[in-house]
């Protein structure tokens, strides 16, 4: 959520600031604004309503502000509606300190009443300004430099943040500080650069540092450095980005979801590829071996939305194959009630960005009472991976469209691979169905590429219910995992109402919604349930209701009910989400392009929410 970029080099701050923060749109896109400065001249400071396009407009393209150092912010509001003067960059009174700041400060109400009881004054509804006014505050009270400021004001602050800020009387220098929110800082010879995330800044460097939390860091021209709360210099060891920058660009798609539903073969292959060697499921880079999961009693899935979606997926299958009792968590819930965990547990936190809020909170909660953490995370570096006992990275690649799909699909290579290797160890299955499984599980790649090839289908089907208004997606077992998630793409991107039921419990209240046309998508891929789900849509069905199936090829029965049938390649039924979700992810892509709406960042969303 909130989109930030700083720059201090010898090039002119504003064009590049505003190529990050395209970058770094789908974080939040409802205002943006950018502060430049020239040496020791005063900072100027441009903001508007709207995409990024106006702000770019309204700057000649970053043209009109002349300075080799500055900020930039695109923000997904959160205090304060969407408005120029919320817009960030913010400054305090006598401008002394500007910043642009994401996430959320608890506490800012208390700070503002502080603040307003020493003369300050506020123009906008903002958290933000009053964290840099706070900064300005205890700068001007211990007459300290911009890292003794920062700090003391930290101190003060709850909740999360990023925060970048430069300071008048420091000209040639960017002050950045991070608690719970994501900030890399880039570095090349002569230039220095922070941002919320890497496709900002890829395409000037590939050495990042991952500034640690509640830490601060000192951007010079082509340097950096690190401070503690404490004011102590701290070291931090530069990594490399391996992807290439091309991984975050549109390559020729329309969009980035349609991009990125294309690579989900990809990402299969290469997270399969990385714990399958010689035919057997390697741990090793988790940390997780074999004598730790033998005593593992119980696995917690933890997590939010799609990455939640995996977990019901991930439930079924680790309890089918690996006999262990698995519970399913969303975690804005988990964090708040006091949940029961033993000793002997595994939580296992799925995130794609490894930032969100609720769930990082979740993990915290598990560490604090001593259980075992595991992270399936795509961002590499970011919060969770680092404070997770043990990282599952999945090898997605950067994904840009706020609606994942690629992420997702590479999380549940992870379960997989994580309930195989489970049920191995602990002896639920046979040598050879351990080997069938993983043979299969590798030739799910190439079934990914078949559903792709006849995407035209699915596209005309969009177009001609483009005006739905109400759909529900049935299915029992993994096929009700499979649901949640066709529904919640069919919610965010096409903004079409929609519901996932388990099929059976549609008749305990639900079905009085279905009426003349109202859309029916009847997933049925597991054959023990194939004839259960069918006479749930025969139900809806004949109460008015136009039904779409989805199912493996040979299951060609469901033609005597459903008005139009999607079929997906057999696969192991324990594998079935990874191949019937393509179909779903293209339905809520095309319809939201038919509706002539914009896919890649729906209304109200943000891709990583890390504010609660
Ligand atoms: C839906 C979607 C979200 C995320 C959720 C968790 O398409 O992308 O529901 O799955 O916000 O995000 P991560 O995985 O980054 O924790």
């Amino acid at each position: 959520m909130c989109g930030i970029v700083g720059y201090n080099g010898s090039s002119q701050a504003a064009p590049i600031l505003l190529d990050g923060l395209e970058k770094l749109e789908y974080r939040g896109y409802d205002s943006s604004g950018l502060a430049v400065r020239s040496g020791s001249n005063d900072i100027e400071i441009v903001k508007a309503k709207g995409r990024l396009r106006i702000l770019s407009e309204k700057t000649d393209e970053g043209r009109a502000l002349s300075g080799t150092c500055g900020i930039g912010h695109t923000r997904w509001a959160t205090h304060g509606e969407p408005s120029e003067n919320n817009a960030h960059p913010h400054i305090s009174d006598d401008r002394n300190v500007t910043g642009v700041h994401n996430g959320i400060i608890e506490n800012y109400q208390e700070l503002k009443e502080k603040l307003l009881r020493h003369d300050y004054k506020f123009y906008s509804d903002t958290d933000t300004e009053v964290a840099i006014k706070l900064i300005d505050y205890y700068m001007k009270k211990y007459h300290g430099g911009p890292v003794d400021s920062i700090a003391r004001a930290m101190i003060r602050i709850r909740g999360s943040y990023a925060l970048v800020v430069m300071f008048k009387d420091y000209p040639d220098e960017i002050y950045c500080a991070r608690k719970d929110s994501p900030l890399i800082i880039g570095v090349k010879e002569g230039e220095s650069f922070a941002a919320s995330d890497v496709p900002a800044i890829l395409k000037h460097t590939r050495r990042v540092y991952y500034i640690g939390n509640q830490q601060i860091a000192k951007l010079t021209k082509g340097e950096v450095k690190f401070f503690d709360l404490d004011r102590e210099e701290v070291e931090i060891e530069p990594k490399e980005v391996t992807w290439d920058a091309e991984a975050a660009e549109k390559n020729g798609f329309e969009h980035f979801m349609i991009k990125e539903i294309h690579e989900q073969p990809k990402a299969a292959r290469d997270t399969i590829g990385s714990i399958i060697h010689e035919g057997k499921i390697s741990l090793q880079e988790t940390g997780l071996t074999d004598d730790i999961i033998a005593g593992i009693t119980q696995v917690i899935i933890v997590a939010c939305g799609s990455a939640y979606h995996v977990g019901m997926a991930g439930q079924y299958i680790f309890e089918d194959l690996a006999r262990i009792p698995v519970r399913v968590e969303l975690a804005s819930e988990f964090r708040y009630r006091n949940p029961l965990l033993n000793e002997n547990d595994l939580v296992i936190v799925i995130s794609q960005s490894g930032e969100t809020a609720d769930s990082l909170a979740a993990l915290r909660l598990a560490k604090e009472k001593g259980i075992r953490t595991l992270g399936i995370i795509n961002v590499v570096g970011s919060s969770i991976a680092r404070e997770a006992d043990h990282v599952f990275y999945t090898l997605a690649g950067p994904e840009i469209a706020v609606a994942t799909t690629k992420a997702y699909s590479a999380q549940l290579i992870a379960v997989y691979a994580l309930a195989i290797q489970f049920a191995h160890v602990r002896n639920t299955i046979e040598e050879e169905r351990y080997s069938e499984l993983i043979a299969e599980m590798e030739t799910l790649p190439a079934k990914m590429e078949r559903i792709l090839e006849d995407k035209e289908r699915i596209q005309w089907f969009a177009a001609k219910y483009s005006n739905a208004k109400d759909m529900f997606f049935i299915g029992r077992g993994i096929d009700y995992a499979i649901s949640m998630e066709g529904s919640l793409k069919m919610k965010e991107i096409s903004y079409v109402h929609s519901e996932a039921y388990a099929a059976g419990e549609l008749k305990h209240g639900t079905i009085s919604l279905v009426e003349n046309g109202t859309l029916v998508v009847g997933v049925c891929t597991q054959n023990r349930l194939f004839e259960k789900t069918r006479s749930n849509m025969v139900e809806v069905k004949s109460r008015g209701a136009y039904l779409m199936g989805l199912t493996s090829y040979g299951n060609y029965s469901i033609e005597d009910t459903a008005d139009f049938t999607v079929y997906i390649p057999k696969t192991d039924q324990n594998f079935a989400t990874s191949l019937a979700i393509i179909p779903l992810q293209l339905l809520g892509y095309y319809l939201s392009v038919a509706r002539g709406l914009n896919v890649d960042k729906p209304r109200n969303l943000a891709k990583s929410v890390t504010v609660e």
